[in-house]
């Protein structure tokens, strides 16, 4: 089994490193260039944005040949995943590829601009993780085939949200500001998987291909990575998954 994950604050990390032990950064394989895939089974552990898949997730699908006979996805999110499920297996089907499997998985919400990292990172035992993540390892070890059908208010709400949300990220950078001394770690710079920070003498500048993963935000450890309107000044990181983990995963 391969399975390749994006992450920015660790929770599909922590989900892939639970389902197998073959595992592969998406932001790499899209550097390395690599163009074909072949396996038993091939899974996918992604964050949702923005309702739906990021786009890093459908350009690894566009870039890359998937060959296998079972190829399973997992979603992790933290409020709302709209039709995340519809939204993956119709971009899936447009590139030819059939999905086998689909889950999501609630985790911590670390998007900044809706949400208190204090506050969801208190919500995490009622969230109930382990008890959703050993069902997907039961299923998964079954091979078992389930798409999460979802309806046309769900579908419709991606739909919407999924422009908004590509909107966004044309100015992305500019929701992003510097509040405080910048001690030159470059942290900010190695956890950045679009390689879109430079560091420069009064802190860190962001480029134009900015995702918004917020990873320089929750990882920067003077916390003077600040975004427009966010909730709190508290950050996250999985606490199975530490900081050299994301780097080597974003690097
Ligand atoms: C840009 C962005 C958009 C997000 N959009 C959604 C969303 O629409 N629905 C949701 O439930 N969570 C959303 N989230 C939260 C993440 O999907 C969730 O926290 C995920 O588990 C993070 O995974 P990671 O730690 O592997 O990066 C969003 C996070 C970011 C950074």
């Amino acid at each position: 089994m391969k399975i390749f994950y994006l992450t920015s604050t660790g929770n599909s990390l922590f989900v892939a490193r639970q389902l197998g032990t073959e595992l592969y950064s998406i932001p790499q394989v899209l550097k390395e260039g690599i163009k074909k895939i072949e396996a038993d089974e091939i899974g996918i552990v992604y964050p949702c944005y923005g309702v739906g898949t990021p786009q890093q997730v459908l350009k690894f699908l566009d870039q890359v040949k998937l060959k296998s006979s079972y190829i399973f996805a997992v979603m992790t999110y933290g409020k709302m995943a709209g039709a995340s499920a519809s939204h993956l297996e119709r971009e899936m089907k447009k590139r030819g590829i059939h999905l086998s499997y689909f889950r999501q998985i609630l985790m911590v919400d670390n998007y900044l601009p809706l949400f208190d990292m204090q506050r969801e990172i208190a919500s995490i035992p009622e969230k109930k993780i382990d008890q959703q993540l050993s069902l997907i390892e039961r299923e998964i070890h079954r091979q078992k085939h389930r798409i999460h059908r979802n309806t046309l208010p769900q579908s419709l709400f991606t739909w919407l949200y999924q422009i908004h949300h590509n909107h966004l990220l044309k100015r992305a950078h500019k929701k992003i500001h510097i509040q405080g001394e910048c001690k030159n770690c470059k942290i900010c710079v190695k956890t950045c998987s679009m390689d879109n920070i430079t560091l420069e003498s009064k802190g860190p500048m962001f480029g134009k291909n900015c995702q918004f993963c917020l990873a320089c935000a929750h990882h920067c450890p003077e916390q003077i990575i600040r975004i427009k309107g966010e909730k709190g000044s508290s950050r996250f990181r999985h606490e199975e998954v530490s900081l050299k983990d994301i780097i080597a995963a974003n690097q």
